[in-house]
């Protein structure tokens, strides 16, 4: 696992940014695992600002989203599809039939989370993979838990997660209770995975991963089994 701690938020959009930009210069038809949450938006729109400059093409480019609430409309405004539409996909020549997240309108979730999975393997995976984390170390919905899954699921949001997330929305009975997300074994599937933590709140987590074990009570130590993981922090969420 490689850490690289920036002076600004700024710094570190431009950073991740680079990243995928370069890999879209190399791979014009790669596939990128996308991550929603206010950490990965200055990352969005450099690459937007990229994009405008003529530097990165998105006409070729494939996304697969890491969740979605459940249920939730695709048109909701806290929808991650929503999110992902307003802060990227709308600003970009990104294909919209080349842009997946799963279906928070499905009528049978536990299908669609099967369906998914199986879509998202059948690509070979993410050439890189963005990530935020939660400040109990969770990655996508992966909340801290004795057992975790492999697998793209169906779960409960955590108390704290849902605390977290109150404030996209009018009150806290609005947060949905439950996601789509794709398991660790999913995530993983990814060649490279590039993980974005800025803030004193996310120090403990961030601290977790320095310490390089792995427990299932923080998600992303897993990520220590993964040969390329990129963490991009500030300084407030490597040193505290
Ligand atoms: P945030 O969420 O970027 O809004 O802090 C990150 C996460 O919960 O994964």
């Amino acid at each position: 696992m490689k850490f690289i701690v920036c002076d600004s938020y700024e710094e570190m959009s431009r950073e991740g940014a680079a990243i995928i930009a370069e890999l879209m210069k190399k791979k014009p038809d790669c596939l990128l695992g996308l991550a929603t949450g206010s950490t990965p938006v200055g990352m969005y729109r450099e690459l937007i600002r990229l994009h405008e400059a003529g530097e990165i093409d998105f006409s070729a480019v494939r996304t697969y989203n890491l969740d979605e609430y459940y249920p939730i409309s695709p048109e909701n405004e806290q929808s991650y599809r929503y999110f992902m539409n307003h802060n990227l996909f709308d600003h970009v020549n990104i294909k919209k039939e080349n842009t997946h997240v799963p279906d928070g309108s499905a009528a049978d979730p536990d299908a669609a989370c099967a369906a998914y999975e199986a879509e998202y393997q059948a690509t070979g995976g993410a050439d890189i993979q963005v990530l935020g984390i939660g400040q109990n170390g969770h990655i996508a919905f992966n909340e801290p838990e004795e057992k975790l899954y492999a697998a793209t699921h169906v779960t409960g949001l955590t108390q704290n997660t849902i605390e977290a997330n109150a404030r996209f929305f009018a009150s806290v009975d609005e947060v949905p209770t439950r996601a789509m997300t794709m398991g660790m074994g999913t995530i993983m599937a990814a060649r490279k995975i590039i993980l974005l933590a800025n803030g004193k709140n996310k120090h403990a987590a961030v601290e977790a991963m320095k310490e390089g074990r792995i427990t299932t009570a923080v998600p992303a130590t897993l990520l220590a089994l993964h040969r390329d993981v990129v963490v991009i922090c500030d300084r407030e969420a490597y040193h505290g």
